[in-house]
């Protein structure tokens, strides 16, 4: 894996909403290397998660993607089939929501999930996908893995089971995940624990994210790069300690004045401090 190739490149993306009859998103452009974090802010409604669902191509119905490019692992997803997506989702772009619970199955094992998807993505036989899913247990930070394995969703908490979804979602060792509020629900001591896991993932598997947040904190952590949205127009995109420290807009003043008082400097370093 070459550092300077990028596994996502979004050029010029458009998504136009024929349900409200006006665009959704316009014009949003970036691109990821291996072990590279984008952060996407904004107010709510701004098009953040219809940004990630065209990338994950599973946009609803009624959203159509009217101009731009999506680059993914070299491939330009407009040539992708029905099939060809479906077989991309999941082992080269990946994604996790809030509300872990509603992605799995309330009456299989947790553990037998991930088997489930090591055997049906990557054709794994049994013996070696359950042997896998315990390991992948065990790399998202789950004590006792080879007990986890064996609950139920209901019998494990909000941060338990998004490290569960988390190790679901990089089971097939994905270029590029989605975290679209992913931290949201989360108390947040946990919430500093997920996002440490997914530091963490993105350095060691050299994993390129995108973490949607309403939280600025949350994207000063991890983020090189953030991308600030409104009414589904890019109003600001750079360095996300040159966008947090010295904010050209005015939107994105106001969101970091909201952020002042959650304590967002202990995330920062000194204006002008070096790398
Ligand atoms: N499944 C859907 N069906 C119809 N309209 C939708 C759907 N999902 C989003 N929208 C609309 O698309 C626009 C952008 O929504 P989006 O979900 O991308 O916002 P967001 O920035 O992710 O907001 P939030 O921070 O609340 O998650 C909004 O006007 C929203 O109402
Ligand atoms: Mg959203």
């Amino acid at each position: 894996m070459t550092a300077d190739r990028t596994v996502i490149t979004v050029d010029g993306l458009s998504i136009y909403n024929h349900l409200h009859d006006d665009v959704a998103v316009e014009s949003v452009s970036f691109s990821l290397r291996p072990g590279q974090a984008l952060g996407i802010v904004g107010e709510s409604g701004s098009g953040k998660t219809i940004t990630c669902r065209a990338l994950l191509g599973v946009l609803p119905e009624l959203f159509e993607v009217t101009a731009g490019r999506i680059e993914i692992d070299g491939r330009d997803t407009a040539a992708l089939s029905r099939r060809q997506w479906t077989a991309l989702r999941g082992t080269t772009i990946s994604a996790v929501f809030q509300d872990p619970a509603t992605y799995l199955n309330p009456s299989i094992p947790v553990g037998r999930q991930i088997e489930e998807i090591l055997r049906v993505k990557k054709g794994l036989p049994r013996r070696e996908a359950r042997a896998a899913a315990v390991s992948l247990l065990e790399t998202v930070r789950i004590r006792d893995a080879e007990y986890v394995f064996f609950q139920y969703p209901f019998e494990l908490s909000g941060g338990m089971l998004q490290r569960v979804l988390i190790a679901a979602a990089v089971a097939c060792e994905p270029a590029v995940l989605i975290a679209d509020e992913a931290t949201t629900a989360l108390d947040v001591t946990v919430q500093a624990e997920i996002l440490d896991l997914l530091t963490d993932l993105k350095d060691r598997l050299g994993l390129a994210l995108i973490v949607v947040s309403h939280d600025l904190a949350v994207v000063a952590q991890i983020c090189d790069d953030v991308l600030v949205m409104r009414s589904g127009a890019v109003v600001e995109q750079g360095p996300t300690e040159r966008v947090l420290h010295d904010p050209e807009h005015e939107y994105t003043r106001l969101l970091l004045d909201e952020h002042h008082r959650f304590g967002l400097e202990r995330f920062l370093r000194p204006a002008g401090a070096a790398e």
